[in-house]
């Protein structure tokens, strides 16, 4: 009966410390408190290994898209579409981000964004609805993604895009950014996933950044 009791309340703590439907990945990302994630999502220096003008380069023109930023986080990829003209959705799963995300973005200063608490399961995207699904470093988190990515290709509008930048395993650098090497996806298991999903006309990056690749599929 004591063992029960103690077995019992072990789960309990245990299942408190999780997030309903969180992988390794965000158990391994949670490790660090928000304010140390949010200063490494934002730290300056980010900026020379994430290389984020020539990823906005690689996507194409911005302007009145209408782009969902899947686990964004603190809004380091939703800040640089909204300087380019995008309507912009930050989207996470994570109450406490989103909370971040609308301090930062207040309306009177960025009209063109707004906020939704998306499923680990279900991007929460509706239907023909979006140009651009996009995913920076947010791939490795998700779930049976055969089932995630049907539902992103049902949210985007013909001829609409998903965008995943993730990084590479296997990188030999002193200096490594993102998380251990198994808990990264190949880029060839995102390129068969998303044939698999439906998307066409694929184009591949994985020589343009140190860390990370590039992918980018069409729904036709
Ligand atoms: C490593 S952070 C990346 C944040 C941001 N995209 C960036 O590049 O700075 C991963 C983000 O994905 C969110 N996330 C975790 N699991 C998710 C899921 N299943 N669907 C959508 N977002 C998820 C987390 O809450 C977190 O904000």
């Amino acid at each position: 009966m004591i063992f029960r009791i103690v077995a019992l309340t072990f789960f309990v703590i245990s299942c408190s410390h999780q997030h309903h439907g969180e992988n390794a990945s965000n158990q391994h990302m949670h490790q660090k408190s928000y304010r140390e994630l949010i200063s490494s999502f934002d730290d300056p220096r980010r900026d020379n290994w994430q290389k984020p003008e020539m990823v906005l380069g690689l996507i194409g023109p911005l302007a009145g898209k209408r782009v969902i930023d899947i686990g964004a986080g603190s809004g380091y990829f939703s800040k640089y579409f909204l300087n380019s003209g995008a309507e912009v959705v930050a989207a996470d799963v994570d109450d406490k981000f989103l909370e971040h995300l609308k301090k930062s973005f207040p309306p009177e200063k960025f009209p063109d964004v707004t906020f939704k608490k998306i499923f680990f399961d279900d991007p929460k995207m509706g239907k023909d609805s979006y140009d651009y699904a996009f995913t920076s470093n947010t791939y490795h988190h998700i779930d049976h993604r055969d089932e995630y990515l049907k539902k992103v290709y049902e949210g985007l509008k013909v001829g609409g895009e998903f965008v995943v930048l993730d990084f590479k395993p296997g990188v030999k650098s002193s200096f490594r950014p993102g998380p251990p090497d198994k808990m990264r996806v190949p880029i060839t298991t995102v390129i068969k996933e998303m044939l698999e999903a439906g998307f066409d006309h694929l184009r591949i990056y994985d020589r343009n950044l140190e860390h990370q690749y590039l992918v980018i599929g069409k729904k036709l």
